[in-house]
């Protein structure tokens, strides 16, 4: 399945409900959702060890699925600045983004665009070229996260990946919680492995690993067979109500 085709198809609520990929992400999602609660975890970093792993994509869904609970306003963030992706999964403009408003020295409450659901902002990368390193190392980003703090309940971040460029080392003192995308059939183990070392004092955040792709490995865990039955189900709970 194409996933990035999700937007293109349904723009109005962005992807199907009832595939089983979405319902491991609403998965997802309620399980980070508890530990918010508990924790008062607001900002969460989606990552991986290397480029095209799948970042992007989950840290897209997640967003849409925070965005669907009721009062929490949420963020997705991309701070991707070499390889911007959430600008074009959302059809929405590359410009007035993070390197903008740090570099323009701009309110971040004029960069956040909107979006199909009411609940969901979103600040792009930005346009302007800076150096990311001076970006995430510069007061007025820590001061940009401080204030986003003020407005989202959750803010999802879409970081870049660890292992090539040390972006997302710096990234990671700014989050509350940090998700670990492995892409199934390829991410090798001791890549994973060196990347999660290469995170050092930021490695308590870890809240776990995101196995992407799964389907083409196992291709029996994704059977729609299996989500059917359990719909078929609630409809029948629904009907002896
Ligand atoms: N589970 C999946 N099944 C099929 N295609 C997928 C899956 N996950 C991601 N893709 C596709 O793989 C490509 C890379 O995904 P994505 O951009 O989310 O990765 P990324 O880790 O953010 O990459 P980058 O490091 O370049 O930012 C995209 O075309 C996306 O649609
Ligand atoms: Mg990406």
């Amino acid at each position: 399945m194409d996933w990035g085709s999700f937007y293109m198809r349904k723009r109005s609520t962005y992807y199907y409900d009832d595939t089983p990929e979405a319902t491991e992400l609403r998965r997802l999602f309620h399980k980070i959702h508890r530990l918010q609660l508990e924790k008062k975890d607001q900002v969460f970093m989606v990552t991986s060890s290397n480029t095209g792993e799948g970042k992007s994509t989950i840290a897209a869904y997640l967003a849409i699925e925070s965005a669907r609970y009721p009062n929490n306003p949420t963020l997705l963030l991309d701070c991707d600045l070499r390889r911007p992706m959430v600008h074009k999964l959302f059809g929405l403009k590359l410009q007035n983004g993070i390197a903008d408003v740090i570099e323009e020295h701009k309110d971040i409450g004029t960069a956040w665009k909107d979006t199909k659901l009411p609940n969901l902002k979103i600040v792009t990368a930005g346009a302007v070229h800076r150096n990311p390193v001076d970006v995430f190392t510069s007061k007025r980003f820590t001061q940009m996260i401080y204030n986003l703090r003020l407005y989202f309940k959750t803010i999802i971040v879409d970081a870049p990946p660890i292992i090539p460029v040390t972006d997302t080392l710096l990234l990671s003192n700014e989050v509350d919680g940090i998700l670990f995308v492995v892409m199934a059939g390829k991410t090798p183990k001791r890549v994973a492995i060196r990347a999660m070392e290469l995170l050092q004092d930021s490695k308590k955040k870890i809240m776990g690993a995101v196995i992407n792709n799964l389907k083409s490995v196992l291709p029996y865990y994704y059977d729609y067979q299996y989500y059917n039955y359990k719909y078929i189900n609630e409809d029948a709970l629904e009907t002896t109500k």
